[in-house]
């Protein structure tokens, strides 16, 4: 049985308040999430019962904030299924989790000569780290080609024939993208690029909190997300990493917390995941993180993705039948994550996203950190309508109206 998702909107305090006369339309959570009361509650009581400093305190309040700190990180193994809780270190985000290994793994592999394989739908944080890695190094960074005018075809499967050769040393991936709605097919991707000896790694912001997630059935290298796209806290995110490759990595940066022991002349490392945990942890964010993962599960991340395809195919029909609307991404009838973006004809996005704001529709605009993607499809910017567990059919007439109500005024 789905869930009862208008039950679900009463989880959610900040839904229920006006925007100017309208009713809030929330469509932007692409960017990020709203967050349900038992998240929001279990920072309250972290600051008002719990809060201390962990792993370092012999004391009962900073016992039991090791206890819930380190209890999430096993919550969190459970959630993407990974075999044991070191493999997740806490971050403060996808962006500082691919820093992590571009500086960490890139710094000690990498080499003149090496390759290292990214696509051309990539979000700035899993492109521009790759930049630096390859400038440092000397590797060659090459691009997995889209296809299509509008970006419709998906990555070029078959070019990744040509593209995985034994040179390539490590392939950096998006799982959904954030600006198109492109599903990749994440397994096969790592089973083409172990083919060849490539280290892989997912970028999963946009899926996480979306689609059940698998480490050890993607059989991945390494994955990253952001708390804060899954109904979680900002500042929190994971990195997942195959312990036996965590073993081998040095830190990336070094301080208290992470060492065993320390001389004058030099320190030594504690192993994964306190290695990569320099200095005092986000311990209420952690912890209410894995409360975020309850609340999921509570749901069903099936049930999730089915009413993202519910709402995004309701979304694709009624925009693709308004006319001067640009739908990039998959078409009509594709599979696609639970967004749209879409450049309207004549009307910057930035214009579109403050006209439909004065409707109370809450809409991203603007290039989305995909530069590069904006200049091959020839666009400066989209705007973007990103759905998620407590939108609504009634939601996309809204947004409908309010563009109708914009192509009006700018048709004059
Ligand atoms: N990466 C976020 C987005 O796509 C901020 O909106």
């Amino acid at each position: 049985m789905p869930p009862d998702w208008s039950n679900v909107r009463a989880d959610f305090p900040i839904l229920h308040q006006n925007v100017g006369r309208h009713p809030l339309v929330y469509l932007d959570n692409g960017a990020t999430s709203q967050k349900p009361r038992q998240v929001i509650q279990s920072l309250v009581n972290y600051y008002e019962r719990d809060n201390s400093n962990v792993h370092r305190g012999l004391h009962a309040l900073s016992m039991r904030a090791t206890d819930a700190y380190e209890g999430a990180r096993g919550r969190l193994a459970k959630f993407i299924n990974a075999a044991d809780p070191a493999e997740i270190i806490f971050t403060r985000g996808t962006t500082e989790s691919i820093n992590v290994i571009a500086r960490s793994w890139a710094h000690a592999h990498l080499k003149p000569g090496d390759v290292v394989l990214t696509t051309e739908i990539e979000h700035h944080s899993n492109l521009v780290p790759w930049q630096q890695a390859a400038q440092a190094s000397g590797a060659t960074l090459k691009y997995v080609p889209l296809l299509g005018a509008d970006g419709e075809g998906g990555l070029d499967l078959a070019a990744l024939d040509t593209l995985l050769t034994p040179q390539v040393k490590l392939f950096a991936f998006t799982h959904m993208s954030n600006t198109l709605g492109t599903i990749n097919p994440v397994a096969e991707f790592c089973r083409r690029a172990k083919a060849v000896g490539a280290v892989t790694v997912i970028d999963a912001a946009q899926s996480i909190g979306h689609v059940p997630l698998d480490v050890r059935a993607i059989d991945c290298d390494f994955l990253a997300f952001s708390g804060h796209k899954m109904c979680g806290p900002t500042g929190i995110g994971v990195l997942y990493g195959r312990r036996a490759l965590l073993e081998k990595l040095a830190p990336d940066e070094t301080g208290g917390g992470m060492v065993v022991s320390v001389t004058y002349e030099g320190a030594t490392w504690k192993p994964a995941p306190e290695r990569f945990e320099a200095g005092t942890p986000n311990v209420a964010d952690a912890i209410a993180l894995g409360v975020a993962c309850d609340y999921l599960d509570s749901l069903g991340r099936e049930k999730i993705a089915a009413h993202d395809t519910q709402l995004v195919n309701l979304a694709m029909e009624k925009l693709s039948a308004l006319p001067g609307i640009r739908i990039i991404g998959p078409r009509v009838g594709q599979p696609r994550s639970g967004l749209v973006s879409f450049a309207f004809e004549g009307v910057h996005a930035h214009d579109v996203v403050t006209f439909a704001d004065q409707d109370g529709v809450a809409l991203r605009g603007g290039h989305h950190c995909n530069q590069p993607l904006m200049r091959k499809l020839g666009l400066t910017s989209t705007t973007r309508a990103s759905f998620y567990l407590y939108n609504t059919p009634e939601e996309i007439d809204r947004l409908v109206a309010s563009l109708q109500k914009i192509q009006k005024f700018f048709a004059g």
